[in-house]
């Protein structure tokens, strides 16, 4: 759901859209890979050089004193040899860093942990950096006022990584374009449990009671959707069985493994729309396309533990138990957002513009509103509940500040509604499916999508859609 209030206008864009080419000192002795990708948002999230292909977390936890410390150990392939490269990680202590078994200097320059290996890694070469780490990590405040990264709980601790958090808790190349799958296993004390994403391969208990829980995520992962939930949670294993042809995604036997976290003071409150996970899924997967990921379930925290519910990869976080719409709209955001992930910040609204059009397909179904009534409501009346509906087009937020702005999610949402009703009922839902099909667990951008949906639709003229819904200035003309 849309986080609510924006409370710090920050930089203009422009003066964000620093390009990295400078950094890039292509190849020769003293090659180090870029500190930033370049996001148009955010350019220094992420680094260039190389590509991760999984992370492997060694963690343990203690709510007193908020304690996090262990090991991270990164699987990296290079993409130009490197004399050195950063990672993105901010705050905790880096205690040793080895590549390849072999120490390495390092050194730290705000977000960025600067490694030099002891030998020159050459282009091509797949390589392991293990970062020993540990410390309080930090709460996160972004420019819009919203609170990510490591959020401490009446009970334990809630990582929350959109758009930049996850860098408080775990060195990696933070940005959505580099995804990788994970192996996440914490260990916390007696009686508390560990959640993180995917599924759970082992849960132990050493000898002074302390536990240790072990996640493993097959699928690429954006980490910005990685999380990690501590505390005491009353914990179900729903059945949710699938026929091989509504798409079993990589779940075996026809049997999803889903594990559903709940604070215990949200339990009553949070049953009944929990309780309607498997149709919710069901009726996901037939509008959507097969479900991308092995697991799924959800971590339902208090009210007051976050400020918004996040899409966090085959487990979303609910502050508090979620009225349905929101379960629907994190639930689409498996498919978008997730599964195919935005190429940079600048493509959020293809995020959240289907999630949200996925509640309003779900109410439409459900026999509630049609979406072109909502549609319509928006369009006469929008303003008065998102004063800044049209204050700028959904593929264009003016800064970091406004990329979770009403203009991404409902304006979004109004973009993929006039796709429809151009192109009729048929083929925008196999223009939805083959778009998932096509990118699924990859990374997609705005021009890739306005590309297929004209080429999936080649008689339909998409071009006033584009220019004044998509990326033009102001309320456009009714349709
Ligand atoms: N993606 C979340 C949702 O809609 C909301 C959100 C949380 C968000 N943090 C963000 C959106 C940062 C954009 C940027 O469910
Ligand atoms: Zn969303």
């Amino acid at each position: 759901m849309p986080r609510s209030v924006r409370l710090v206008p920050v930089m203009a864009a422009t003066t964000l859209l620093l390009a990295l080419t400078a950094c890039d000192d292509g190849g020769g002795p003293d090659a180090s890979g870029a500190p930033g990708l370049g996001d148009p948002y955010f350019p220094k999230a992420g680094n260039g050089g190389y590509d991760v292909s999984h992370y492997g977390l060694t963690l343990a936890y203690t709510p007193q004193g908020n304690r996090l410390g262990g090991t991270a150990v990164v699987t990296a392939r290079a993409t130009e040899d490197l004399a050195a490269f950063d990672l993105d990680l901010v705050g905790m202590d880096v205690d040793e860093v080895t590549v390849g078994g072999d120490a390495a200097e390092f050194r730290r320059d705000g977000q960025e942990l600067i490694v030099r290996p002891s030998g020159t890694l050459t282009e091509g070469e797949t390589f392991e950096v293990r970062v020993r780490y540990s410390g309080s990590p930090r709460t996160i405040t972004d420019s819009d006022g919203s609170k990510e990264g490591w959020l401490r709980t009446a009970d334990g601790a809630l990582a929350l990584g959109e758009p930049n958090g996850s860098m408080a808790w775990f060195p990696g190349n933070h940005h959505p374009s580099d995804k990788a799958s994970y192996d996440i296993a914490v260990t916390v004390p007696k009686g508390l449990t560990a959640v993180s994403n995917g599924e759970l391969r082992s849960e132990r208990t050493a000898g002074d009671g302390r536990r240790t829980f072990d996640w493993h995520s097959a699928e690429p992962m954006a980490s910005y959707v990685a999380t990690l939930a501590i505390g005491h949670y009353t914990v179900t294993r729903p059945t949710v069985t699938r026929t091989a042809d509504t798409g079993a995604g990589a779940a075996r036997n026809g049997v999803l493994p889903v594990y559903v976290a709940v604070d215990p003071s949200q339990v009553a409150a949070g049953r009944d729309v929990l309780a309607r996970l498997p149709d919710v899924m069901e009726w996901a997967d037939t509008n959507f396309g097969p479900y991308p990921f092995s697991s799924a379930g959800a971590i339902v925290d208090r009210p007051e533990d976050a400020a918004y519910a996040l899409e966090t990869q085959s487990r979303p976080v609910y502050p508090g138990a979620p009225d349905l719409e929101t379960f629907v709209h994190e639930t689409a955001h498996q498919w978008f957002g997730d599964s195919v992930t935005p190429k940079t910040w600048q493509d959020m609204w293809l995020n959240e513009g289907f999630a949200t059009y996925a509640e309003w397909l779900w109410n439409e179904d459900e026999g509630g509103a049609g979406a072109q009534e909502r549609f319509t409501q928006l369009y006469d009346h929008g303003e008065d509940e998102y004063e800044d509906l049209w204050a700028f087009p959904p593929a264009k937020p003016p800064t970091a500040a406004y990329i979770s702005d009403s203009p991404v999610y409902q304006r979004g949402a109004m973009v993929i509604h006039r796709i429809r009703t151009t192109v009729g009922d048929d083929a925008f839902y196999d223009i939805v499916q083959g778009w998932a099909a096509a990118h699924r667990h990859g990374n997609a951008g705005t021009a890739d999508f306005t590309a297929y949906v004209e080429q999936q639709a080649p008689d339909e003229d998409f071009d006033e859609i584009w220019a004044d819904w998509l990326y033009g200035e102001g309320k456009p003309q009714r349709p």
